[in-house]
């Protein structure tokens, strides 16, 4: 347990926020500024050389021998299910205590999500209660490796393989996240038929913007996810199957492009973040657990969870600490999913998983003295069942 403890000149140093991409840019600004001004000048915004690199660049990161870029990771989940053929009647078996976009993409299609609860110690879909969801109309399991840590993905392909499944990988929280499959780590989004990424700004890997990608190892399935984003076009202007129109365009490559070669050294600053957290926090706060050994957890999030939120925030605010929550509504419950019949308590695991979670600030900028400051804060805090009392005014 850190012994470290909150003092007033702490309490008085500057704000930690909860997220902030403008400290990479003391590094970055003027690489990407360039990579900005090359694309300018180069009279080419769409589907250009910057697109090309990016895709090349991101498959080989992830190992996956083909990538298509996408304007967001909600359009690289809609066009995996599309070119996976997944609509209406067919049912989608996901989890309800991540975002909403995984569940809007299912629904753009057309086809059901079928929500199992998650394991109460990983956050992640249970496999087993994925197992007992499976029936006639099920086509497809959609797990999110949510926070970074990885899906139990080996046991949700080997139920994919018996029931003649496919797996899409939602690995918009995991760039950076590797699973031991027979020995060797492999990064997620290469254990399903596609693997869907997000560039959204906060992402480990973050776009200037809205940005996305699909990975597959799949050539046919490439050309088609191709195709899915332009149209249905194929280098043509003829649409040989009904396509949308979600490129990513040559500015947010270009400044991929350049983040990509820091993303290596970013991961590694999570890393080191996260065990600062561990070795900092008592047990209590209930961290995700350690991985598996051969498996990574990127630490998108850090989430601790805690009875009483509401208060803890109002504390670590006090202190000028910000901390997020994902997610403080389970899907299945949100008004616009109401038609599907999910009853408050159907899922307790979820439900009680977005009502006690708490992100801490985890960012590559963020300096070990910061995570003192919040681990300190935390540590000052006399903990009771009722929930928390702050220690001292
Ligand atoms: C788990 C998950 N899936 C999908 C998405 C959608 O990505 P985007 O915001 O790029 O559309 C996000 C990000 O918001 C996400 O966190």
């Amino acid at each position: 347990m850190n012994s470290y403890r909150a003092t007033p000149e702490n309490l008085a140093a500057p704000p930690i926020p909860a997220f902030e991409y403008r400290g990479a840019l003391v590094t970055q600004r003027q690489e990407i500024l360039a990579a900005f001004e090359r694309v300018l000048d180069s009279g080419c915004l769409i589907l250009g050389p910057e697109v090309r690199a990016f895709e090349q660049a991101f498959a080989q990161f992830v190992g996956a021998a083909h990538a298509t870029g996408v304007s967001s990771g909600t359009d690289a989940l809609i066009i995996a299910l599309r070119a996976l053929e997944i609509g209406p009647g067919a049912e989608v078996i996901t989890v309800a205590n991540g975002p909403v976009p995984t569940i809007a993409a299912i629904r753009a299609v057309g086809a059901t999500p079928r929500f199992v609860d998650i394991d109460a110690h990983t956050l992640q879909m249970s496999p087993q209660l994925a197992a007992q969801a499976i029936n006639a109309q099920t086509r497809c399991i959609l797990p999110v490796h949510l926070y970074g840590y990885p899906a139990n993905i080996n046991a949700l392909l080997e139920l994919c393989q018996q029931h003649r499944l496919v797996l899409i990988e939602d690995c918009a929280q995991a760039h950076g996240t590797y699973v031991a499959a027979n020995h060797v780590s492999r990064h997620v989004g290469t254990f399903g038929a596609i693997g869907c990424f997000s560039f959204y700004p906060t992402k480990n890997l973050g776009a200037f913007g809205d940005a996305g990608m699909c990975v597959t190892d799949d050539p046919q399935l490439a050309e088609r996810l191709r195709e899915l984003a332009c149209y249905g076009f194929r280098g043509d202007r003829v649409a040989h199957r009904e396509g949308l129109n979600c490129r990513l365009d040559e500015l947010q490559a270009a400044a991929l492009n350049v983040r990509l070669k820091y993303l290596p050294a970013a991961l590694a600053r999570r890393q080191a973040i996260a065990q600062r957290y561990r070795d900092g926090l008592a047990s209590d706060w209930r961290p995700l657990p350690p991985t598996a050994p051969g498996d990574t957890a990127a630490w998108h999030q850090f989430v601790v969870r805690v009875a009483d939120r509401v208060a803890l925030i109002q504390y670590l605010a006090a202190q000028g600490i910000d901390v997020g929550i994902h997610y403080a509504s389970p899907v299945h419950i949100m008004p616009a999913y109401q038609f599907l019949g999910y009853e408050p308590g159907s899922l307790p695991s979820t439900e009680q998983a977005c009502q006690q979670g708490l992100s801490l600030p985890i960012y590559p900028e963020l300096t070990d003295s910061q995570v003192d400051r919040v681990v300190a804060a935390l540590d000052y805090l006399d903990k009771s069942t009722s929930g928390f009392q702050i220690a001292r005014p």
